[in-house]
């Protein structure tokens, strides 16, 4: 199969490299020669697990190339899978399509045979339709079909997620688009992926509806969450409680400061906007995306308030500032709106994050990054941790208190088990569970010396 990817970001990228570690051509196209340079020169755009060496075996084998030709690439290719990004619209939350129907046009004039156009990008229920219009009016002599194939992938986790799908959606009627696409996937249904087909928009807005699926169920668990807080109850306990009915499933369950990234915000608004364009109302994903946004402020007061309800002057900690953990995405990091509320009221931020600075520095001018953990710590009025990476959670806590001038903890991501920052000597605050107050003169003999002599 020769197959061509346009776009070479975090999908394309992943999606491109998986397909022709299965064997496949693969030829990833992109407008960007600076990104093509890097990728040639095994320099990833991107921190991805495993990529570097995914893409670095699949070159050499030379099934997986990079080129700005897209006319070239895309002649007499098989599959042309469009990959490319469909950002939010700014002022009204629809999907910015300009990026997808570009690339349709420039693949309809390149055209000289049959092919299958596939969509991989997140495209808003009845695309493909447009897409084949395009492609109609651009090449009306040429057969080519279009299949609507979303993807899953979750950042850190995308090999993994593409080698060993839950299910693998393909949205098309055609015949011979589905024998191609049985094709491409063939490694994977062999492993006993289910391949489900279905009509185009039906598998468009599969998509849309798992993702506002999982951010509502997130939104629901950091709202027991809240309400655990107030009737002294546990919401892992809870999470741990309603997960183990299979109905409900234990994934998902995980309270924290919101969901952010690069697909539910957006993908949410997105459905939004489709469900009023077709004046059929989703109100609970209303809710969700309302309940969400507020809450990644409210996370910065309960950091307020824990310590000691104000924080002019006092120097705050953060540890994690990427979305969630094993990737250097910013985008819609509740980090970003915790640290401001932080900044707004007057606080001194000091930032560490093992892979997100150069994308932080930017967004965040006025937050102090430091080389690690323990630096964030040094001299602070409280330390929040913010993203759950593997490496905040065997941090030296007696280390980290020492170096504090308080020893508050604010752990939003319940990664640490209360007892255990209770006998580092931290007072400390979680999500959905009763905050606690430790004895941190036990572990810093000055404080007590300086609390002794008043
Ligand atoms: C998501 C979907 O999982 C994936 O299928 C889709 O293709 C793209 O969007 P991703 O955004 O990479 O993937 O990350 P995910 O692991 O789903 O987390 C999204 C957000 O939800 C993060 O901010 C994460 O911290 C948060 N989250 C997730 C929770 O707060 N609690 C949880 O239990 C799970």
């Amino acid at each position: 199969m020769k197959i061509v990817m346009i776009g070479a970001g975090y999908v394309g990228l992943v999606s491109g490299a998986c397909l022709a570690d299965f064997g496949h051509d693969v030829i990833c196209v992109d407008k960007d020669a600076g990104k093509i340079a890097d990728l040639e020169a095994n320099r990833m755009p991107i921190y991805e697990p495993g990529l570097a060496q995914l893409v670095k075996s699949n070159v050499e084998t030379g099934r997986l190339s990079f080129s700005l030709d897209l006319p070239a690439a895309v002649a007499d290719a098989d599959a042309i899978f469009i990959a490319v990004g469909t950002p939010s619209r700014r002022g009204d939350g629809h999907a910015d399509l300009s990026y997808v129907f570009a690339a349709t046009r420039e693949i309809g004039a390149a055209l000289t045979g049959p092919t299958v156009v596939v969509t991989k990008s997140t495209v808003p229920v009845g695309t493909g339709d447009q897409v084949e219009r395009i492609l109609r009016d651009v090449a009306p002599d040429i057969e080519a079909a279009v299949v609507s194939n979303p993807e899953f992938l979750r950042e850190g986790a995308a090999i993994g997620d593409f080698k060993r799908p839950d299910r693998i959606v393909i949205g098309t009627t055609d015949e011979r688009a589905r024998a191609v696409m049985r094709a491409i996937y063939r490694p994977l249904y062999l492993n006993e992926a289910p391949l489900l087909f279905t009509a185009r928009r039906t598998a468009e807005l599969i998509k849309y509806a798992a993702n506002a699926f999982l951010a509502t169920k997130i939104t629901f668990i950091n709202e027991i969450a809240d309400l655990c807080e107030q009737v002294d109850a546990d919401v892992k306990d809870v999470a741990r409680g309603i997960g183990l009915d299979n109905r409900i499933g234990p994934k998902f369950l995980h309270a924290g400061p919101g969901f952010g990234g690069s697909c539910f915000p957006k993908d949410t608004l997105a459905l939004l906007k489709t469900a009023e364009d077709h004046e059929s109302p989703m109100r609970i994903v209303e809710a969700v995306v309302q309940v969400n946004e507020q809450r990644k402020r409210a996370m910065g007061r309960k950091v307020i308030q824990a310590a000691g309800g104000d924080v002019r002057g006092k120097r705050i900690g953060v540890l994690g500032l990427t979305f969630k953990p094993n990737t250097d995405d910013m985008r819609d990091a509740p980090a970003l709106a915790i640290v401001q509320t932080l900044l707004d009221g007057g606080a001194e931020v000091r930032a560490f994050d093992p892979e997100g600075m150069e994308a932080a520095r930017p967004m965040l001018p006025d937050v102090t990054l430091v080389g690690d953990p323990y630096a964030a710590a040094e001299g602070a009025d409280a330390l929040v941790i913010v993203t759950e990476w593997d490496l905040f959670r065997a941090l030296d806590l007696k280390r980290v208190a020492r170096l504090m001038a308080l020893p508050i903890l604010v752990d939003l991501r319940n990664i640490y088990p209360p007892e255990e920052a209770l006998a580092a000597g931290f007072s400390y605050t979680s999500v959905g569970r009763s905050a606690v107050s430790g004895d941190f003169a036990a572990v810093q003999p000055k404080m007590a010396e300086d609390a002794a002599t008043g």
